[in-house]
């Protein structure tokens, strides 16, 4: 009996932190997804500049509009925006709902795993 309940809670205790693992996002998923949807657009990594887009290296708390050198819409630079994780999932879900007036034309991503993915992929360039 007492094993039973021992291993109830286990189970309990693997589906809670299986549920955060997938909160916390697949970085390899997400890279693949960037390169395919994002990609044609930023770079991100050891030599991204901006491009079409603004690079997104440590794009984590980093203040929308401020890569020297990318031009901005006055939208992006005058949004006040600071780059949350929460910021970004509504802004790849949305982008105008977020900075409206912004130049980024994307039809937003809206399944939250892909998200949560691309925002693991994300986080792996903060230090650079
Ligand atoms: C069609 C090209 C295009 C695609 C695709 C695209 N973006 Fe953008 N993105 C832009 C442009 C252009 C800007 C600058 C917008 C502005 O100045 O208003 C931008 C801006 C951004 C910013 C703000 C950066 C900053 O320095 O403030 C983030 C974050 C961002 N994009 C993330 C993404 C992610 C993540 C994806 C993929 C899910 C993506 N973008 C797909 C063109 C694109």
């Amino acid at each position: 009996m007492k094993q039973t309940a021992l291993l109830s809670l286990a189970l309990i205790l693997a589906t809670g932190f299986t549920g955060t693992a997938v909160a916390a996002g697949d970085a390899e998923a997400g890279a693949r997804l960037f390169s395919k949807t994002c990609g044609g657009c930023h770079s991100i990594g050891e030599n991204a500049r901006g491009g079409f887009g603004p690079q997104l290296n440590g794009i984590i708390g980093r203040p929308a509009g401020t890569t020297a050198d990318y031009q901005y819409s006055e939208a992006m630079k005058n949004s006040g925006v600071v780059w949350t994780r929460d910021k970004l999932a509504a802004y790849i879900e949305a982008p105008k709902k977020v900075v409206s007036g912004t130049r980024m034309i994307f039809w937003g991503i809206s399944d939250p795993e892909k998200i949560d993915n691309l925002l693991a992929y994300l986080e792996t360039f903060q230090g650079q």
